[in-house]
């Protein structure tokens, strides 16, 4: 039976970019219901691996992060939510893991790299330790839960292969104890990295293009307005490029042929409407009003179920609090199987030997 495990940093609300990217597959998930557990972690101790100096902004996006979780419709009785620094077996496990990675492994992993780069760390002197450590971490939360199924945006797969070197190594050194996991992404490649309104590579706070999940209505109307298009199309009659238009790419990722009979009847469905675009004749303001509507329904009953749940902060808590109950006991059990493997249990069989050993 399926183990599921993911999470997500506590450093910002979430955005449409983690919708399609991962969100909205957890959705899917859930309702295909075909697991043992679903568990969703809240990763505060990794967020402070490139916040600690700012642990206040960690500690309030928890409550943001699980707000946005509960909004979108994830279901307390269906997934275990919890929060990283309440599992004391993860850091253990992730102990014994660092034995089995090198230095120069960790720094060959493309996120790590580009990470480092995009940080201005000059990796050998000024990257901090627990930085270059998180991927090892994060093989303790996946195998900890003995999850095989990771829904992940597509970034996160060097830590899948990471854990999954990992496990290996561990299985072999100590024999069978731990679960290779498989990251579950989306099918539909566009949504592996959405890009910002601006067009830049990548929905990021810190480049401040992104659509929260918690925008309100003038504010998506706004930001939508203000995307990027085609800077070649600039009569309506103009042919238009529909390739690098990031409005047809939020169109890619969110529309189905259902929209156009709401929001556009002159189309059935996507490609028509771009064979037109295309053609020439279709203005940036009907596009953008057609993806307005499809984010907006979207958007709006996600807003309407955050309102509520704003009201109820006590809930959020006892969800986390149970949840965490939940996960301290699988992760346990695995720190156990983790020590009976390498040895170090120390239990009664060890004393007996001992006793005899001495005695002799
Ligand atoms: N690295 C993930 C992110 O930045 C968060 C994370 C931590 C995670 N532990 C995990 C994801 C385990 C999947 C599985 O979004």
């Amino acid at each position: 039976m399926n183990i599921i495990l993911t999470g997500d940093r506590p450093t910002g609300k979430l955005h449409i970019g983690h919708y399609v990217g991962s969100l909205r597959e957890r959705l899917n998930l859930q309702n295909q219901g075909d697991y043992e557990k679903m568990f969703i972690m809240i990763a505060d101790t990794q967020a402070l691996t490139d916040n600690f100096d700012n642990p206040t902004k960690v500690r309030e996006n928890v409550i943001e992060v699980m707000l946005d979780y509960l909004s979108i419709g994830l279901d307390p009785k269906k997934v275990t939510f919890f929060i990283q620094s309440k599992v004391s077996a993860l850091p253990e496990l992730t102990m014994y893991y660092m034995n089995l990675v090198t230095l120069s492994r960790v720094l060959r992993n493309p996120t790590i790299k580009s990470e480092i780069s995009l940080r201005g760390y000059d990796k050998d002197k000024s990257v901090p330790f627990g930085f270059v450590n998180y991927p090892i971490s994060q093989a303790a939360d996946i195998t900890a839960f003995k999850a095989n199924i990771i829904p992940v945006g597509d970034d996160q797969l060097p830590m899948i292969e990471q854990t999954r070197e990992i496990v290996r190594s561990f299985n072999n050194i100590y024999g069978e104890t731990l679960i290779e996991p498989k990251a579950h992404l989306s099918d539909n490649e566009v949504c592996y990295r959405l890009p910002g309104i601006d067009g830049k590579a990548k929905m990021s706070k810190s480049l401040n293009n992104c659509i929260y999940l918690s925008d309100t209505e003038e504010e998506l109307k706004r930001k939508v307005m203000m995307m990027y298009t085609d800077p070649t199309h600039l009569k309506v009659t103009d042919p238009g490029h529909v390739e690098g238009n990031i409005v047809f790419t939020y169109l890619d990722a969110f529309c189905s042929d259902e929209h156009f009979k709401k929001y556009y009847q002159e189309f059935n469905n996507l490609s028509e409407l771009k064979k037109q675009y295309e053609k020439g004749g279709i203005g940036d303001m009907a596009i953008k009003k057609f993806l307005f509507n499809i984010l907006n329904e979207l958007l709006t009953p996600i807003r309407e179920r955050r309102k509520k749940y704003q009201q109820n902060i006590k809930y959020l808590f006892d969800i986390l609090e149970n949840g965490q109950k939940e996960a301290n006991k699988y992760a346990n059990e695995t720190l156990n199987s983790v020590k009976n493997a390498i040895g170090i249990n120390y239990n009664e069989e060890f004393l007996n030997q001992q006793i005899i050993k001495y005695q002799q």
